[in-house]
């Protein structure tokens, strides 16, 4: 494995970051039970991985829940754990949605006992939230800091301007700024480049991409997408996600991923995982995987080398796309 600091913070996290979505008590479609996402953790902690994604919407808690259940059994200060607020925990109360003081705080103790810790590493707006002024989050956010309950705050998938302000207005009132931005980011998704990226990378922010080998779909030849659980549940009840990633370009891109990966004799996972790494100013991509072989596939991508020519060929025919995953 290998490690590097997030963003502008001395704070160290592993190049492959592991997401936790699909972790849960009960298995569900695609989705894992608590048995195969303990493997999986134990597995990604053999492996040198220190970084873990979760949010409190997550299987409704119990991704919190199965990350901290696992975690217990080690010593706290060796992983960064970071989770989300801003999606609502309870659809007949408004307060347990959005970034009030009210929800974070409320949300906030309550991330805290799912997990079982007494702080969160990073702490991540999962949205902006157009209905609260982001001076109120933000000096929420910087209060939870002094009390001990967050060490570094971050944000998730917004425009440019927001996030923009968001740093202004900590700026401006010396409160808390926000030291990460995750976002959608893939080779077939890539309108983050055109604002956002040279934001991030202006102000020292880390970039940890969400759905960074787009939900599959750079993992596998395109005809085949389909072909998972996840993938034929995605395809029938979300088509838009693919419809966008078609847009970017990506019937190409797959193919090229996969000529590449031949070339390599590595899997096509592994060419999207080594894409991010070799990508400027990609921390740590956040990856999802429904294995253990896909978990040590994305760690052993660490060491796949790409060279100039393989990274313009790969980006060479992205078109722009819709953009994608801010609502
Ligand atoms: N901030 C946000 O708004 C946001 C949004 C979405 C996700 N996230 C975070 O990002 C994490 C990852 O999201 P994601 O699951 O959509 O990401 P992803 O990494 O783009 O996709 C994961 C899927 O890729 C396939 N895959 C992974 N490794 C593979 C391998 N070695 N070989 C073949 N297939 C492989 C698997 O598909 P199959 O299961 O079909 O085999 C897996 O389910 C989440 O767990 C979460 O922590 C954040």
């Amino acid at each position: 494995m290998e490690y590097t600091t997030l963003g502008d913070t001395g704070m160290s996290v592993s190049r492959i970051g592991l997401g936790t979505m699909n972790f849960g008590w009960e298995a569900e479609g695609w989705r894992l039970d608590g048995e195969q996402s303990r493997e999986i953790i134990e597995r990604a902690i053999d492996l040198g991985v220190t970084f873990f994604d979760t949010a409190n919407v997550y299987r409704s808690g119990q991704s919190e829940e199965v990350l901290g259940d696992v975690l217990a059994d080690y010593a706290r200060d060796r992983f960064v754990v970071a989770t989300k607020v801003h999606g609502s925990m309870d659809e007949d109360n408004p307060n347990a949605r959005g970034l009030s003081r009210k929800a974070i705080e409320q949300e906030l103790e309550n991330s805290l006992e799912r997990l079982g810790m007494e702080t969160i590493d990073l702490y991540q707006i999962h949205r902006w939230d157009d209905d609260t002024p982001i001076r109120e989050t933000l000096a929420t956010l910087d209060d939870a800091g002094r009390r001990g309950q967050v060490r570094y705050i971050g944000a998730s998938s917004m425009w440019a301007y927001q996030f923009a302000t968001a740093l202004h207005t900590s700026d401006r009132f010396g409160l808390e700024r926000f030291v990460s931005m995750q976002n959608h980011y893939n080779p077939v998704y890539r309108e983050e480049e055109r604002e956002m990226l040279p934001l991030c990378q202006q102000e020292g922010v880390g970039v940890i991409p969400w759905s960074p080998l787009a939900r599959g779909y750079v993992t596998r030849p395109h005809e085949a997408f389909a072909s998972t659980d996840r993938g034929s549940e995605e395809s029938e009840s979300r088509p838009d996600r693919h419809a966008t990633y078609r847009a970017g370009g990506g019937e190409t891109i797959n193919r090229r991923i996969e000529e590449i990966a031949d070339e390599h004799g590595v899997s096509m996972a592994q060419i999207a995982i080594a894409w991010h790494l070799h990508t400027e100013p990609v921390t740590a991509p956040i990856i999802g995987v429904s294995s253990i072989e896909h978990l040590e596939e994305a760690v052993a991508a660490v060491d796949v080398d790409l060279t100039d020519d393989d990274l313009a060929y790969l980006n060479e025919p992205y078109e722009a796309a819709p953009v994608n995953g801010h609502g």
